[in-house]
């Protein structure tokens, strides 16, 4: 099995000057290409055995005494390599703010409250079909300090591993309709042919009647219709 190359159109550079810490950890220097060996293809991977399936309900995983607060959403999805091909067996990993745009994280100093039956944090792994889904709540928006006034849209972190290590992709899925996507520096920073593939959509069927909305969010690990890796090449 071989990677094929990655689409570098659709990703955001290193360096943006809208996005400012990128001055800080992105290379000053030409980077040194890798060819692809044996190691890429063969090994380490992440092991499966502590993924339960516990972990793909955060309305459930972190609770402590009640519901978690917000808005319940259904996040679900197929995972495809440069092929076009579903990837089973697939880890996804996600992490999120809450319903008040708050991480629990001790870095997160955005003034919003914390909520003590929500963690944030899931994964899964796709099934035949490439499919993964999480109950999950809805994000909040918060504020950084990028610049006077910045709000980060409704987002969601992903992380994904694919058959091998090389085909890790961590991004960010977002919501459909969202103001605060023109004004978002991370989201701008990746090119405009490739932005919407970041943007989950509403689909009624997923909808769970009486109980929570629901978003599909497709995920293509390499190749011409590569999902943007969020903030890196
Ligand atoms: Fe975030």
């Amino acid at each position: 099995m071989n990677f094929g190359p990655r689409d570098w159109a659709g990703s955001p550079s290193y360096n943006d000057p809208g996005y400012r810490s990128t001055e800080f950890r992105g290379p000053k220097q030409p980077l040194i290409p890798l060819p692809q060996g044996i190691g890429e293809v063969t090994g380490p991977a992440y092991g499966r055995e502590w993924v339960t399936s516990a972990n793909a309900d955060l309305t459930r995983n972190g609770r402590v005494n009640g519901e978690p607060l917000g808005e319940r959403i259904v996040v679900t999805g197929r995972v495809l390599d440069e092929y076009g091909r579903p990837q089973r067996d697939t880890l996804v990993e996600l992490w999120q703010a809450n319903a008040a745009g708050r991480y629990v994280h001790k870095i997160d100093q955005h003034d919003a409250p914390l909520d003590p039956n929500f963690l944030g944090a899931g994964h899964c792994v796709t099934d035949g079909e490439g499919r993964y889904r999480f109950l999950t709540i809805k994000p909040g928006a918060y504020s950084w300090k990028n610049h006077f006034n910045a709000w980060r849209p409704n987002h969601i972190h992903f992380s994904l591993f694919g058959a091998g290590f090389a085909s890790r992709l961590v991004t960010q899925m977002y919501f459909p309709g969202d103001p605060l996507l023109a004004l978002d520096p991370i989201y701008q920073s990746v090119p405009a042919n490739a932005r919407e593939r970041m943007i989950s959509h509403f689909d009624i069927n997923v909808t769970e009647p009486e109980f929570a909305l629901g978003f599909v969010f497709d995920v293509v690990l390499r190749g011409r219709d590569e999902t943007p890796f969020e903030d890196s090449k």
